[in-house]
């Protein structure tokens, strides 16, 4: 692990997590010290890309930059953007900068249509991985002797194996749950006691309701701290869950292109939007059409490049997460993103008008008397397209309310997200249940 230091700070509200903080020495380092190293490493990467993979020396050539052409972090911008597509082309293994045989682990994300998209990973790059969600999991409050309990699904997906190894190079026990068999994961975290939970917030929604259904209250037990991601959540998702469960709830950010999870993570004392790991990804926000960076603080697409991978370097991925960036909180060195509120790929056109899924939960979550479960069905009738939102009753849910959401709903749809929008309620327990990333929207329309 990464040498650390003792930083003295004001500590977490939470018991159980202690008054001292140990970071990384990089996590302490300041802006200019940590500018040094990040053009050193972006340098070495910018050699190492166009060097060993034949895709970047065409791009760059064709582009006509070359690595030597990188003298300061702002002339990373002469540089050729790189997208799924582009990992697509030359699948599974043409973006490798390594030899096979120093390739220790592949991952891949499987996509919606098409081939997944492979990803490979040096010793080096594992260490590395290790360290950061090791990083991560200590801002959001977990410290070495804690029972992590990983949800997140094991396999291809860099969830599962990602906050594992991370867990286990903090120092915690983990508990490898992977997604599925809630009734089990229910027990488990019951018996074993965990602290700590890493989960997609969808799918803890699906275990909250497990243990209603098994007459347990989810604020009986263990459970201290949440470790949210892997798709997008509001705050209002963070306050119904950190009431429903008596946990604090942060968020960790990442995909697979760029490393997986732990490229950013909430800090536990502020939760005012990951902190980037700039040490070893480097974040720019550009605009999405033009393709222009843009000053932090506008919002825009997220971009990185990384700074120290070795199997598969990857410069200026477009992540398609729309977000901006802001100063260091809680880590002074480090930016912030602001939480992502949607993928560009997520967002419906309804009518003309941008709609993002997000946006929807913000209502749904703040109407009284119904559950968090909730879905948005898209169709087409007469060239026009309808939106209707399907949102579950609780047991609890009177008939009054029922009666009177849909009415305040379409209202509140109409108002913030300027749409017309049907709202149906449905009873308890009809819709499908999440035990990974959720799939939000079902869209009916044709093409
Ligand atoms: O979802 C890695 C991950 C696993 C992150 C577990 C956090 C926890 P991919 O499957 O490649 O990797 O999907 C990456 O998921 O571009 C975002 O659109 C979305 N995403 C990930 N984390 C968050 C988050 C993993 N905290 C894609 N908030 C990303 C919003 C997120 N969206």
């Amino acid at each position: 692990m990464a040498e650390t230091t003792t930083a003295p700070h004001s500590s977490p509200t939470h018991p159980g997590v202690p008054e001292t903080t140990e970071w990384d020495s990089t996590e302490r380092l300041g802006k200019d010290a940590l500018a040094d190293l990040q053009l050193e490493r972006l340098q070495g990467t910018l050699r190492h890309a166009y060097d060993n993979v034949p895709f970047y020396r065409e791009k760059f050539d064709a582009a006509g930059v070359h690595p030597g052409d990188c003298h300061s972090l702002s002339d990373l911008r002469k540089f050729p953007l790189t997208t799924k597509h582009d990992l697509r082309d030359n699948y599974p293994f043409g973006m490798f900068a390594v030899p096979q045989e120093q390739v220790r682990r592949i991952h891949a994300s499987s996509g919606t249509t098409g081939l997944p998209t492979v990803v490979g990973y040096t010793e080096g790059d594992l260490d590395v991985w290790a360290d950061v969600v090791a990083r991560s999991i200590r801002a959001a409050g977990g410290r070495p002797g804690h029972k992590v309990h990983v949800s997140y699904g094991y396999g291809l997906f860099t969830g599962g194996l990602g906050a594992h190894y991370g867990a286990e190079r903090l120092g915690c026990t983990v508990i490898p749950a992977s997604g599925g068999m809630t009734a089990r994961q229910v027990q488990i975290i019951r018996d074993f006691e965990p602290e700590i939970i890493m989960i997609t917030p969808s799918y803890m929604l699906t275990l909250i309701d497990e243990f209603h259904r098994q007459g347990i209250d989810p604020r009986s037990t263990s459970l201290r701290i949440g470790i949210f991601g892997a798709e997008p959540w509001t705050a209002e998702m963070r306050t119904e869950i950190e009431q429903a469960v008596g946990i604090d709830a942060v968020d960790i950010y990442g995909l697979s292109e760029v490393m997986g999870p732990g490229i950013a993570s909430e800090c536990v004392e502020t939760k005012d939007g990951p902190h980037i790991w700039e040490d070893h990804f480097y974040p720019e926000v550009i605009d999405p059409v033009t393709g222009e960076a843009l000053p932090d603080g506008e919002s825009g697409e997220l971009v990185f490049t990384s700074l120290t991978k070795e199997a598969l370097p990857i410069i200026r991925y477009r992540t398609r997460d729309l977000t901006q960036l802001l100063p260091g909180t809680a880590r002074p060195g480090m930016r912030r993103m602001q939480k992502v509120t949607g993928r560009s790929d997520d967002m419906l056109i309804l009518r003309g008008v941008n709609v993002f899924p997000t946006q929807i939960e913000e209502l749904v979550l703040r109407a009284e008397g119904l559950s968090p479960h909730f879905q948005l069905v898209v169709s087409r009738h007469d060239r026009m397209d309808h939106l209707t939102v399907r949102i579950e009753a609780d047991e609890v849910t009177t008939p009054e309310q029922r009666e009177s959401a849909p009415h305040m709903l379409v209202r509140a749809i109409k108002e913030a997200v300027g749409v017309t929008a049907e709202v149906t309620i449905v009873d308890p327990g009809t819709l499908e249940r999440s035990v990974g990333k959720l799939q939000r929207v079902i869209d009916n329309r044709d093409g």
